[in-house]
């Protein structure tokens, strides 16, 4: 959470820090700011709101500057207020620092800086340490910064430079995620690949406790020893995702998308015998085999993509499957040890807790494999194996196309452990390697059929509804959780999904006449209890809008309103299910005039726990 940005160079930056800026908004939007050298300090500029506001507030200032910072916010400490916007800066105005994450100990720093004479100007923990700098600073900003880091607890990543040195930059990190960018002449620093890609494709990363100095010709890495050497690489990544290509927001894009994702995850891995090959994954066949069983962690809409997960690996590889959102698997008695597989799903390879819960895994003695869209990214340098998604870059923060890559991901898992404990015969695995096969092509030809309009009119209709309930069986069930989430996310109408058996226990009661309430009716072997669910709300005066396969005319007499999909493999059918879930969410939130790519309070990547 929280994109920063650094730079170093002979351009005139002030623009490029606002494109880097741009490309880093998806991890916060909450207010923003930059800060420029101008030879008797900083030229600081921030603003409340998203980058929209920082790019009018910068109209009038000159940018000559060679050299600066930027900062995009999630607030964790402190108001979304002007003053709580970084750049923060000591007393004299010759320190700015931009900061990612959390100082934990903050308040002990801000009692002892305050008991000294300095007076805070925000809210916020980051503050401290820009005063612990200019306390500590004696010349060289870089022995300031090795003075300060013992002195903080947390995890973070933060960018300092001081105005007597305003052509160095100091970066940290601890945890949290920062990469420097090596250009001609130039060098950058930010918390993603993305925010320097139209400049420079050679990448370096930084270990969690590594310090790093940025000139114009050069980059030198620090660690506790001294200085390292480190080559940049050039990554092979697509600058073209940050844009919208035609479409109206990001996340309608990236809807768009997941064709593509599912035909480039399933890639050359799955072999026309069914049988799968996954590089990277750390483990060979044989010890694979001898896997006992498999724990899923993760959060948010990745989540749900492991709980889809457990479904086919439970079906088609006999395995047990343990899944647990990763904040509550990382802080209980970890029984995973030796012999079991424990997966991290996490687009991002980010989020603070997945990564977290990974590492009480590792210790354990568990093999864990990061399920990951980014290359690179923490999650893949923590794990045993790495199996990644190619849904290409994500920047709605209302995740879709890394999701049902995800559930991809864990299908052609579920095939491969399937053969290898002898759950699926050849034939078996072949005939599900056809379906997984199809899946691309069948998501197209809902896209370019005239379902997805159908959902759209659907969707303006319910859209003043001030509830929704969401009821599915079996797999059915993590659809519900997905459609109903995407549903909170990004229209901030409350909702709550149900395993629809469980319906009686409670959710019944919250049900009045026009109560909407969104079924996943698919076909498969609960069918006909769905169909018992949904006469039960109707009988109360609900109205149904269900998700059905496309020729089961018999439900619609049982619904208000169809939301037709094309047929899959049963435990396939969350990946074509989810689509229209994410439309209605869609098109509920476009008719109440919200904007879907940016939805309040949230961000992409969760750096904190
Ligand atoms: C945030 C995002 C979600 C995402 C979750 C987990 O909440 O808004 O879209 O599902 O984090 O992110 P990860 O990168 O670990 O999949």
């Amino acid at each position: 959470m929280c994109g920063i940005i650094g730079y170093v160079g002979s351009r005139p930056c002030r623009d490029l820090v606002i494109s880097g800026l741009e490309r880093l908004e998806y991890r916060g939007y909450d207010s923003a700011g930059l800060a420029l050298p101008n030879g008797d300090g900083f030229t600081a500029v921030r603003a409340v709101g998203n980058l929209a506001k920082l790019k009018a507030a910068l109209e009038d200032v000159a940018g000559d500057a060679t050299s600066g910072l930027g900062h995009t916010r999630w607030a964790t400490h402190g108001r979304v207020t002007h003053d709580n916007a970084h750049p923060h800066f000591d007393q004299g105005g010759a320190v700015a620092v931009v900061v990612n994450g959390i100082i934990e100990n903050f308040s002990s720093l801000r009692r002892e800086l305050q008991a000294e004479g300095v007076v805070f100007s925000s809210e916020t923990d980051a503050e401290v340490i820009p005063h612990l700098l200019a306390r500590a600073y004696e010349g060289d900003i870089v022995e300031a910064v090795q003075k300060v880091l013992p002195q903080l607890d947390g995890h973070y990543a933060f960018v300092a430079m001081h105005a007597s040195e305003p052509q160095r930059l100091v970066g940290a990190r601890h945890e949290c995620p920062l990469v420097v960018g090596v250009g001609d002449g130039e060098t950058f620093l930010a918390s993603a690949i993305p925010a320097f890609l139209r400049e420079t494709r050679d990448v370096m990363n930084l270990e969690s406790g590594e310090i790093v100095i940025l000139e114009a010709d050069g980059v030198t890495v620090l660690n506790g020893q001294g200085p390292i050497k480190r080559t940049p690489e050039t990554v092979d990544m697509d600058d073209d995702a940050a844009e919208k290509a035609g479409f109206e927001t990001f996340m309608l894009k990236e809807i768009h998308e997941q064709p593509q994702a599912l035909y480039d995850t399933l890639g050359d891995r799955l072999r026309p015998d069914g049988n799968v090959v996954l590089d990277d994954f750390g483990l060979d066949d044989a010890a694979l085999a001898r896997t006992e069983r498999v724990h899923i962690v993760a959060c948010g809409t990745s989540y749900h993509a492991g709980l889809v997960g457990r479904y086919l690996l439970e079906d088609w590889a006999g395995i047990p499957v343990h899944v647990e959102v990763a904040s509550e698997y990382r802080y209980r008695t970890c029984l995973a040890g030796p012999g079991d597989l424990v997966i991290g799903i996490t687009q991002s390879g980010e989020t603070a807790d997945t990564l977290a819960a990974m590492r009480v895994a590792r210790e354990r003695g568990a093999h864990v494999v990061a399920l990951t869209n980014i290359m690179g990214s923490q999650a893949t340098r923590d794990a045993d194996g790495v199996l990644y998604t190619r849904a290409g870059l994500e920047i709605g923060v209302a995740a879709t196309k890394t999701h049902t890559a995800q559930i991809m991901g864990l299908a052609l898992l579920a095939v491969k452990l399937g053969r290898l404990r002898w759950a699926l015969s050849g034939a078996g695995a072949a005939d599900l390697g056809d379906e997984l096969r199809r899946l691309p092509e069948l998501l197209q030809q809902y896209l370019d059929s005239p379902h997805p309009a159908a959902v759209a009119e659907v969707a303006q209709r319910y859209a003043n509804h001030r509830f929704f309930l969401y009821l599915g069986r079996h797999v059915g069930v993590p659809v519900c959780f997905e459609g109903a989430l995407k549903l909170k996310e990004i229209s901030y109408i409350p909702t709550e999904a149900y395993a629809a058996g469980e319906m009686k226990h409670g959710p019944i009661a919250l049900l009045e006449e026009g109560s909407p309430v969104v079924t996943v009716a698919t076909d498969g072997h609960v069918f006909d209890k769905v169909v018992s669910n949904i006469q039960e709300v109707r009988a109360r005066g609900a109205r149904v809008v269900a998700v059905a396969t496309e020729g089961n005319e018999q439900i619609a007499e049982h619904s208000d309103d169809v939301l037709w999909v094309p047929r899959a493999q049963p435990l396939l059918s969350p990946i074509i299910a989810i689509l229209p879930l994410q439309l209605f969410a869609y098109h509920v939130a476009q008719t109440l005039g919200l904007n879907v790519d940016q939805p309040r309070n949230l961000a992409k990547t969760v750096t904190v726990e």
